[in-house]
């Protein structure tokens, strides 16, 4: 047989050894006493100087290779019988390992994607703010004096030193003040964040939520605009149909303000326990932006006009999978969470 083929017929026959064994008679079969190669090196003395030196150049090459092969797999055959017997009587090493659990979104981080998908496809912006705010962007700003009742409706986490009048936001609306500041009229954004109130919990309350603040302005934004928007908002968040209707209501940085509710998505507006056989469902904060707080952000309330809107992703999130307590979210929970 050639010397090449020779080569490759060891190889295979190292690659496929089982056991330490089957390796040594391979090695004997090759290279030893009679092996295959030690043969051909034995007979280049009959061979013609020429032929002696190409041919034995080209065997001990191939005799140093597969010595080389065979130490590799020699050490590879030990390792794994140290292993197989070393674990044996504790675990079967050929049994197919475990799937690695791999984690999910969670249902609020699914609801709040494909809130922003769907706003940025009618033009707005994602915008953030800081979760520690000052109580002027908090509050004053946002046409909430100090002293002034409204206050009252924020149930605030202040931070010590309160010298400081640092707070954990307790609603998305001064990211409205932190973008007007550093950007000019016509705008469109959403602010999809994390918020703080120091109340206490229940099934729709809780220390910490997230909320989704809406805001356009332009030079002859009306009402009806929001309204479009906002429908359409719902209608693609929901994948059907939805009603909305507005009520009049009272937010110290809008005016007029407004509740908007939607017909209940469990019963089409018919009534049923979800909505409290009203049919509908509240939803959310609106209104027109008030003067005051154009002024505060320096744009003169007379060229620019425009409405806000305030809404909680939780709330959103426990319409679309009909989830009836907000403390779920946070409670980590894994019989809760893997049903997303
Ligand atoms: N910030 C309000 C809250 O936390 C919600 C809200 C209401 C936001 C009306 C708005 C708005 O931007 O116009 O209750």
């Amino acid at each position: 047989m050639d010397i090449k083929a020779i080569k490759k017929e060891a190889e295979k026959d190292i690659d496929s050894a089982k056991n330490l064994k089957e390796l040594d008679d391979i090695f004997k079969k090759y290279l030893g006493k009679k092996g295959e190669i030690t043969r051909i090196l034995r007979s280049l003395k009959d061979l013609s100087e020429k032929q002696k030196k190409e041919t034995g150049m080209l065997a001990n090459k191939i005799k140093k290779e597969l010595e080389i092969n065979i130490k590799e797999k020699k050490y590879v055959l030990q390792s794994s019988d140290w292993l197989a017997s070393k674990f044996q009587d504790i675990f079967d090493i050929t049994v197919p390992s475990k799937k690695l659990l791999v984690g999910h979104l969670h249902p609020i981080t699914i609801v709040r994607r494909k809130v922003e998908e769907i706003f940025q496809q009618m033009g707005f912006s994602v915008v953030e703010g800081p979760e520690v705010e000052t109580e002027w962007y908090n509050f004053d700003a946002l046409n909430i004096p100090k002293d002034h009742p409204a206050r009252d409706a924020w149930d605030t986490l202040w931070l010590k030193p309160e010298s400081q009048k640092l707070l954990l936001r307790t609603h998305t609306s001064p990211v409205q003040i932190r973008y007007m500041e550093k950007n000019q009229p016509p705008l469109r954004i959403i602010a999809p964040d994390r918020v703080f109130r120091h109340e206490a919990t229940d099934a729709s309350h809780d220390v910490q939520f997230y909320q989704l603040e809406g805001l356009m302005i332009g030079k002859d934004i009306s009402a009806a605009n929001f309204v479009a928007v906002i429908q359409e908002f719902f209608q693609r968040f929901f994948n059907k149909e939805i009603k909305i209707r507005l009520r009049p209501s009272f937010f110290p940085f809008t005016e007029p303000s407004f509740e908007m509710d939607i017909n209940c998505v469990n019963c089409q507006g018919k009534g049923c326990s979800v909505c409290k056989q009203t049919g509908w469902l509240e939803t959310l904060g609106a209104g027109m932006v008030h003067p005051e707080v154009f002024k505060a952000c320096g744009y003169n309330p007379k060229f620019w006009q425009g409405f806000a809107f305030g809404v909680g992703l939780d709330r959103l999130a426990m319409m679309k999978y009909k989830i009836n307590d907000i403390r779920l979210f946070y409670s980590s929970d894994l019989r809760f969470l893997e049903q997303f």
